[in-house]
This record gives C-alpha cells, structure tokens and sequence, in this order.
C-alpha cells in the first residue's frame, strides 16, 4: 500500500491567517497551505499591516504577531485576492468594520463571481459598499463604518456568506445571528471557540443557527497544525477507488470534518471500499466542537455503481462534484445529481464544465439546471479538455486521464497551484503502475 500526505486545508488555512492577524499576541501555525489562494490573502492582510512571513512550501511553522481587532491600517493601493472567493467573501466581512475605506478585486473568475450575498447581508449591519464595475461584483469599494447587530436568515447554505457575518461581528464587536438551511462547513465557529469568541450552533426548525453573542475585545493567538485538504485528498481517493494506485492507498492526516466529509457517504453507496481511521491530530484538541478532527484514509481498488446525490447532502461535499463526476463516468449504471446550482457559481461553472469535459472525452453526460446525469462507461476514454481556469476541475480531469487505458490532455495545469502545489508530480507517481479493480 502506498501512503500520502496531502498540503494543508485551504478553508482551514485562510482562516488562520485572518484570526492570528486579528489577534492579540503571537500565533504559532503550521501546515499552512502554501497554494495560491491562501498566497493572495496574505499579501491582503500584509498590505493592512500584519507582518506576515512567507507561508513556507514545507508546511513548517510560521509566527505571525497579531495586530488585535482594531489594529488594521489603510492599504495604498487595491487589496487583489486573485482566485480566491473565501478570502474575499470573508474579508469584505473584516473591512466592513474597519475605520477606513479599502478597494478589493480579483481575477477574471473571481470577478464573475456572485458577492452580494455577502454584501447584501453586511449592508443590514451597516456596512457601505460601492460596486466599481458590474452589479453583485468585484471591483467593490468598501467603506468602513460602525457595524450594528444582525439577525440573518440566509437563502443559501455558505460558510462564506456566514463566515463573513461572523467575523464582521467580531470586528464590529456586535451581536450576529446566522441561519443557513442547511450545515455548511464550520471551520469559522470552531476557530472563533479556539481563540476565545464564543459562537454557538444549533438546528431549529429545519434550518442551522450559528450565534455569536457576546463578541469579546480582544481575541487569543493561535496554536495550531492545520490537516490536509480532505478536498484535495478526494482525487486521490478516487484515484485509488478506481484502480489507478497499484496495492491501494493511504492518505495520512487528513482533515476529517464531518461537515466537510459528505462524499465518504456517497462512495461508500457506490461500492467504494475506503477505511476511516480517525487518530488524534489537527488543529486544536483532536476532535469534538472545538478542534479539527484528522486521521487516515485507507482506500482500495473497488467496483463502483451509480448512485442520487440531493440537495441535502451537497453543503458537506461541495468542492466534491467535479471528482464525484469522476467516480460516476467509471462506475455502472447513471449516476443523477441534483440540487446543486450552487456548482454554477465555483471558481467556473461547475456543471457546465463538467459536461463540456465528459463529453469531449467521450463520457454520454444530460445537463440540468441544478445538476446533471452521468452514465457510467468502461470504454477507453481519450480526448483533450479545459481546466475552465478551475483547479478543481483540472484535477479531476487529470485523475480521469491517468486511469489505466485513458488518454486525455488537460490544459492549463498550473491553475491546480490554487489549492494544490505539487499535483501532478504526486499523480505521475502513484499512477504509474495502476491495476483494474
Ligand atoms: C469555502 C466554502 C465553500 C467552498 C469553498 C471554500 C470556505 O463555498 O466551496 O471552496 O472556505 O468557506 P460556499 O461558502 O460558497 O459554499
């Protein structure tokens, strides 16, 4: 069997830098992801003063001395946040309660991005925002001003959208009430409990209440090692799954979050053979409301069947789709995903991308407005597609054409360096000798 670790937990990562940046004293973290996205949010928080060192490729550890809650100051010139939707979402909620105004953008992908789902609910805060180019996108002006309590009943189920409220009252120092309709990944609330702001969650009435209700004035450094990307750990789980690692594959500490484990469930309805071992590790007490839980997954060569993938089980394998389509186009039977529109407004246009992807390759895919159907195929699969500028997506293809027998051309590689530096020399050395399940 042979064993992988995979780099450090993007959402997880993100985070860190904005809570030690706002923090009082010093924070000690480790396995902060070195990709692009977390890359860009820290030239953000050095451009509003935080003294940030290099995120190092080895993962090793990293001092940052925090700045306190009100510690920012006014950048010279626009704050870019690249690729990255989580760090912008979530930094529009800091800068809405800064004392000076600031102007954020992004790249091509980013800026046709939806933000007013951030915005609008900020706005019910008191936050001023001034749109520089298209409506509900980025080039947007933010105008600092003094945040009010807020109690939100938001329409979709988005860690960013929430992470932004919260961390807009924490910044604000004022009272946030969250619902969602349904559990989106909560990262920002074990964090917030980590460093001394108490945030509360419940389910009532169907939906999934977050409270932060006593923001404190100062938050505590942290000292933390973030897991793998259990996102990233996903192709190659499938990689193995679907006999492309001779002998199998381990995956070792790997971020297990349960609000982050959804296509676990999914493949294990398929046929997937994959053994969880969750062992201590992670950020903060090995598990429970407040740490992170870790462990290893054990994977083997499996036969897959199709499986229904519904609306409720989308928030907790939301980065998934694009490798799940992966695991469909090679499993038997069709395979039927559904209520997920959300997948239209990712870093591409998931669904479309995906269909665009499986057809060129020669995969029989039907689009729906919130979905599509896969029909699964043992034929050889060749052909050559687009990363749609998505890492997910280029990734996912990438799997698919190192299976034994395909021959499929991804352009544009590089952009996996979003979330994953190191992917194709890792895929190149575990699929050189694969087996059919
Ligand atoms: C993320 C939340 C998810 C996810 C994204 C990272 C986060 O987005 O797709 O890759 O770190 O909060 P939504 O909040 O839009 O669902």
């Amino acid at each position: 069997m042979r064993t992988i670790r995979v780099p450090g937990d993007k959402s997880i990562s993100q985070r860190a830098l904005i809570l030690a940046s706002l923090a009082t004293g010093e924070s000690r973290l480790r396995g902060v992801l070195p990709g692009d996205d977390p890359q860009a949010t820290a030239s953000v928080l050095r451009a509003l003063g935080t003294d940030l060192p290099r995120i190092r490729d080895d993962g090793s550890e990293i001092r940052v001395q925090g700045l306190g809650l009100h510690g920012f100051r006014e950048p010279e010139g626009v704050l870019d946040f690249e690729n990255s939707g989580t760090g912008a979402r979530l930094m529009l909620g800091v800068l809405a309660g800064q004392s000076f105004t600031t102007r954020a953008t992004g790249d091509g992908s980013l800026r046709s991005r939806p933000m007013a789902r951030v915005t609008r609910p900020l706005s019910l805060m008191g936050a001023r925002f001034r749109g520089l180019g298209e409506s509900d996108r980025l080039p947007i002006e933010v105008i600092g001003s003094e945040l009010q309590a807020l109690d939100y009943d938001s329409p979709v189920a988005s860690a960013q959208v929430k992470s932004a409220l919260l961390l807009a009252g924490l910044v604000g120092e004022t009272l946030v009430l969250v619902s969602e309709p349904r559990r989106s990944r909560d990262h920002t609330e074990r964090m917030l409990v980590m460093v001394g702001a108490p945030v509360i969650s419940h389910e009532n009435g169907d939906r999934w209440h977050v409270e932060l209700r006593d923001p404190p004035s100062t938050i505590t450094p942290l000292d933390l090692e973030v897991p793998g990307d259990f996102s990233s750990a996903a192709f190659f789980v499938v990689l193995a799954l679907l006999g492309g690692v001779s002998g199998g594959l381990a995956i070792k500490h790997v971020g297990l979050n349960p609000t982050r484990t959804g296509l676990l469930s999914v493949l294990a309805r398929m046929g997937g053979e994959v053994e969880v071992d969750e062992t201590a590790g992670g950020l903060g007490p090995a598990s429970g409301e407040v740490g992170e839980p870790a462990g290893v997954l054990r994977v083997a060569a499996s036969r897959l069947r199709a499986v229904d993938v519904a609306e409720g089980e989308v928030p907790a394998m939301i980065d998934e789709f694009p490798i799940l389509a992966v695991a469909a186009a090679r499993a038997s039977g069709v395979t039927r995903i559904t209520g997920a529109s959300e997948l239209r407004v990712k870093e591409s246009d998931r669904i479309r991308a995906l269909v665009d992807n499986l057809r060129a390759v020669g995969v029989e895919v039907a689009e729906l407005e919130d979905g599509l159907e896969i029909s699964g195929t043992d034929r050889p699969l060749e052909g050559s597609v687009s990363s749609h500028h998505d890492h997910r997506i280029a990734m996912a293809f990438g799997v698919l054409g190192a299976l034994p027998g395909n021959r499929i051309e991804v352009e544009c590689k590089s952009v996996v360096d979003v979330s994953f530096p190191g992917f194709w020399g890792m895929l190149d050395g575990l699929s050189s000798a694969g087996e059919a399940p």
